[in-house]
Parts: structure tokens; sequence; C-alpha cells
């Protein structure tokens, strides 16, 4: 097969950028197909984006012969459903993340896929800035055993009013956690992920802003969206059953310590992720919100910024700077590389840079034990075992 032809399922926030990173690697694949919710959704979709097939039944789409990778951009209670119809069709999967509502789901995938030698990603994309490459490349030529504290958050403000709604807040469609489903995972898989450290165990604590919030009766049109004015009459109530904010104590493999605060109701904070990273010789610091720069820290001189340059950095996060030094990379540039990254290993090709090791199906599995082992340690207020 010479390029992989490809069909996005959603058609929300995520769906069209997926759609954009699958055409910006030419050489790989092609869109083809694209489902929404409705016909109509599908087909305005299809129009803007120009995808030459559209439905408003994601099954039209998986049964196609043009199709043969699948992206599954919808809420996450469809991700197991859609993904399991994908894989018994023959079709490779890209699945958001969470990868399901609970590690029994996720396992199944795992089966089936494995079953059915197929290829799967879940959409840990956030590894792909080539910053945090270049921290993951400076710590594997390290000696081991010299990182000893892993620290960072995940912090948003998107839903800190009372009327703020997504799908997320209801925990039938989005699972029993909200927050560190939905943004702690992403820190959860990149610190395991830069660091080849699992975590063993966890202690966490839940906060809610609001028992109740209220919807307006169109809600958002997609995650992020503001939406319009609305009178009072417009909304009505509904009881809220997950997280706003988070705080989890996470021992590291090796006694590494680690702490995570997430929260989706921290004003000022879009989408900021920070990881801070101790070791006996450096520190290292990455934020999202400033993505192309490391603070390297030192004792005994003066610290160091390292900006993105391609020029200065190790080979597979050279091989992530797709510009120049002072030009930026950013969360666009990260579904591009994650895509890159699948796509050759589906195509049996090799990866500028190194070997691909995009996120798959057994770490989306361990992020879901580790967010079954914070659901259980945040109702029992006792650290927890996270399952193998
Ligand atoms: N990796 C990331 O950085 C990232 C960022 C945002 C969202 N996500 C994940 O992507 C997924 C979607 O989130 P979003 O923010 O795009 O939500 P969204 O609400 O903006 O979009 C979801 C879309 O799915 C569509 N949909 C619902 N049911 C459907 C069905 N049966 N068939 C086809 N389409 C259907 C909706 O109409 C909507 O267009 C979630 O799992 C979320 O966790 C990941």
């Amino acid at each position: 097969m010479e390029r992989l032809r490809v069909a996005v399922i959603g058609t929300g926030f995520i769906g069209p950028v997926h759609a954009e990173a699958v055409r910006r690697n030419p050489g790989l694949a092609e869109l083809t197909a694209i489902a929404g919710s409705s016909e109509e959704a599908a087909g305005e979709a299809a129009a803007r984006l120009n995808v030459p097939f559209y439905s408003g039944d994601y099954r039209d789409v998986i049964a196609r012969e043009d199709v043969d990778l699948v992206h599954i951009c919808t809420p996450n209670y469809l991700h197991y459903p859609m993904a399991k119809d994908c894989l018994e069709n023959g079709k490779h999967v890209l699945c958001e993340k969470p990868l399901a509502m609970t590690s029994a789901e996720a396992r199944d995938l795992l089966r089936l896929a494995e079953a059915k030698n197929l290829k799967a990603a879940v959409n840990y994309n956030l590894r792909y800035y080539p910053m945090i490459q270049e921290i993951k490349s400076r710590n594997s030529k390290s000696p081991d055993g010299r990182i000893f504290a892993l620290q960072g958050s995940y912090l948003q403000d998107w839903l800190l009013h009372e009327t703020d709604y997504s799908w997320r807040m209801e925990s039938k469609l989005s699972g029993k956690t909200r927050a560190v489903a939905d943004i702690g995972t992403h820190w959860m898989d990149l610190a395991q992920y830069v660091t080849g450290l699992k975590i063993e165990k966890v202690l966490a604590q839940f906060g809610r802003m609001f028992e109740t919030r209220r919807k307006s009766a169109g809600g958002r049109d997609h995650t992020f969206d503001r939406g319009g004015e609305k009178k009072p009459s417009d909304y009505t109530s509904y009881p809220v059953d997950t997280e706003d904010h988070a705080q989890i104590l996470l021992s590291f493999e090796g006694g590494v310590l680690g702490n995570l605060t997430v929260s989706q109701v921290s004003a000022g904070y879009k989408n900021f992720m920070e990881y801070r990273q101790m070791g006996r010789d450096v520190s290292y610091s990455w934020n999202s919100e400033a993505p192309n720069r490391i603070k390297i820290g030192h004792r005994d001189q003066a610290n160091e910024i390292l900006m993105k340059d391609p020029g200065l950095l190790h080979s597979r996060a050279a091989s992530m700077s797709a510009y120049p030094g002072g030009h930026q990379e950013g969360y666009g540039d990260t579904l591009k590389f994650i895509l890159r990254d699948f796509y050759s290993d589906v195509l049996g090709r090799s990866v500028e840079g190194g070997a691909s090791d995009y996120p798959t199906l057994q770490d989306g599995l361990a992020e879901m034990l580790l967010c079954e082992a914070i659901i259980k340690s945040a109702e029992t207020g006792e650290w927890m075992e996270v399952g193998v």
C-alpha cells in the first residue's frame, strides 16, 4: 500500500484538527471520508473540508473499501463501540483519549486489535512537542536513577462559570472522572513517556465548584465554543457528579516522587500544561503555553534557556521541528507528527529521526487503570496501587 486512505469520525473541535493533520502527511495518507452525528453536520463538514464522502452514520464510513484507517474524534462514551466496530471491519484505528470508559473496555480493544493483527494508537499527541522530545532524548543519555521528582499541572479555565457546558460534564458521556481523564491523562502519559518510569501508586483529592450547573437548550456547538448571548429562561439545571479540579500525589517506580494538579476552572490558564523534572545533575521545565523553550536548571552555574532550534536538538526532536529556530512549533504540529509516526508504522516504513513510538492501546489502557486508581483513592482517601 502506498498511502493510507483515512476517515475521520466527529466534526466538532478535534475532528477538523485531525483532518488537517492527515493532509499535512501527504506522502503517507489521504482523507477519503468523514462522519458526523447527522447527515447535515457531516455534509457541512465535508463541504468545508473538501472531503469526497460523508455520512451521518459512522458505519457507512467504516464499511467502505476506500477506508484503511479511521480516526475516532467523538465524545468518550463512543470510543469503545466505534473502535470495536472499526477493528471488526478490518480498519486500523487512531482513537482520541481517553481510550474508553473503563479498563475492561480498553483491554477488549487490545485483545481485538491483536486478534485481527491491526494497528491502533491513542491520541496522546502532546508527546510530540519537539522540546518534550528533547528532554526525553537527554534523559535516555544520562545515567539511570538520576531523576528523583516529577511535578506538574494541566490547567484550563473554559469550565469556570456555572453556565459553561460541555458533554464532558455528564459522566454517562464522559466517564466517572472528568478533569483527570480529559487533561490529567495527557500529563501522566507524557511524564511516563519522557522518563520511562511507570506510576505505581496514587493518592488523590477531587474538588467541585458547583453541585448543580445550568446548560442552555442548544449547549455549545463544540469544545471551547463560548456560545452566544442567552436569557435565563434558555437554561435548565443539571447535577454535576465529576471533578472540576484535582490534586494527585504520584509514586513512580524507583521511589521517584510526583505530584500533579489538574483543573478546568483556573481563571486565566487556557491550556497550561507544565512539566518539571528534578534530577541530581539538572532540572528541566517546560510548559505548553510557551512550548518552544525549556529551562535547564543548575545548582552551581547559571541556568540555561534552550530555544527550539533543530540545529541544537537531538535527532528525534530535530525531526519534529519542521521550521527553523525562532519560528514557532505549536499544538497543531503535534498532531502532524503523531500521525507521521503512526502511519509510518502501519505502512511498514521507517521514520525520520528514529523509531516511531506513538501511544498504543497498551498506553491507553495504562491511563484507564490510572484513572480507576485515582477515582478509588479520591473516594477512600487512601493510596491506591495502579492495576496492570
Ligand atoms: N488530544 C487532544 O489534544 C484532544 C483535544 C480535544 C479533544 N480531545 C478528545 O476528542 C474527543 C472529542 O472531543 P471534542 O473536543 O472534539 O468534542 P466536540 O464536542 O467539540 O466534538 C465531538 C463531535 O462528535 C460528534 N458526534 C457525537 N456523536 C456522534 C456520532 N454518533 N457519530 C459521529 N459523530 C458524533 C459531535 O456532533 C461533535 O461534532 C474527546 O474524546 C476528547 O477527549 C482530544
